[in-house]
């Protein structure tokens, strides 16, 4: 039996330039995909996979996401005055982790995706834990973590989530070298963040889920600088393999990237596309601006 994972970081530090201005004063994963904010979608994908306990990785200007997370009771009493069917007083109260079980702690330096997690470390303890990068959103029936919950429960060690990319896209992910691998899941000899395509060990890229063992945070702990000059993830987990298991799982549904506009907007029709109260306005409205611009 491997240790059960019950907590999820979310580093949510990020300034979001690629998207100025909108996120001058808005946090970028507060920009709704639809209807709600990119962050919903990862703490229900992470709700959905048994996490308990949820912590934030924040920093300056974003205290919307934790307004957002919190009761708004003002807004309740209004729709309830208002809503009679009480549809949109459920999607306000549905979206709060259970009071006490959710945490906030400030990167206060921007030293990289690995110094957020480490950030993390007087939440996480000594057990395994997830990490969900919200940037990453993902269409996926069962949701992403699900699916590396169950590799875990089978395999324990660290499970990642991976994706096929094109060579000319490697230096922008982090890219692991593949072992035994049954066409699913795949053993992780190692691991390199954002390498040149003739450097890139495979084609297999890291997709923002993890299932990591706390030892993690010891290595974290050195401060060591990898890519861009920043303290990564990807070089704390290369630090790992041979002293821990450790497997990818291949995406079973569409990732969208949506810390980029494109993938951000490809994410907007994409959902709408899947929401059946959209869906036929979504695409005859499509048409007719493609005939239009
Ligand atoms: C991060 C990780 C990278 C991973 C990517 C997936 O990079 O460092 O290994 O492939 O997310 O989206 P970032 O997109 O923050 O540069």
């Amino acid at each position: 039996m491997h240790q059960p994972v019950r907590t999820a970081v979310f580093p949510v530090a990020g300034l979001g330039t690629r998207f100025l201005p909108a996120t001058k004063a808005l946090p970028k994963e507060m920009l709704p995909v639809v209807d709600t904010p990119l962050i919903e979608y990862a703490v229900d994908e992470a709700r959905a996979a048994g996490i308990e306990e949820f912590i934030f990785v924040t920093g300056r200007g974003k205290s919307a996401i934790e307004d957002h997370f919190d009761r708004n009771f003002e807004l309740e009493g209004e729709l309830e005055r208002r809503d009679p069917d009480g549809k949109a007083l459920e999607l306000v109260r549905g979206s709060a982790p259970t009071a006490g079980h959710i945490a906030y702690v400030r990167q206060g330096e921007p030293l990289g995706p690995g110094h957020a997690v480490w950030c993390a470390r007087r939440f996480v303890g000594d057990e395994p834990f997830a990490v969900l990068l919200a940037d990453d959103l993902i269409m996926s029936d069962p949701p992403t973590l699900v699916d590396l919950m169950d590799v875990y429960r089978d395999k324990g060690g660290n499970v990642i989530s991976l994706m096929e990319i094109d060579p000319a896209v490697t230096s922008r992910y982090g890219v692991i070298s593949p072992g035994a691998d049954d066409g699913r899941v795949v053993e992780i000899l190692d691991l390199v963040e954002k390498p040149s395509a003739a450097e890139a060990p495979s084609n297999l890229a890291i997709v923002g889920r993890y299932i990591l063992q706390p030892g993690v945070m010891e290595i974290l702990a050195r401060g060591a600088r990898g890519a861009g000059g920043e303290i990564q993830l990807t070089d704390a987990l290369a630090a790992m393999v041979g002293s821990h298991p450790f497997h990818g799982v291949r995406l079973g549904g569409t990732r969208f990237d949506c810390g980029t506009k494109i993938g951000f907007l490809e994410a907007n029709v994409a959902y709408a596309l899947g929401r059946p109260d959209l869906e036929d306005d979504t695409r005859a409205r499509l048409r007719a601006i493609l005939d239009r611009f």
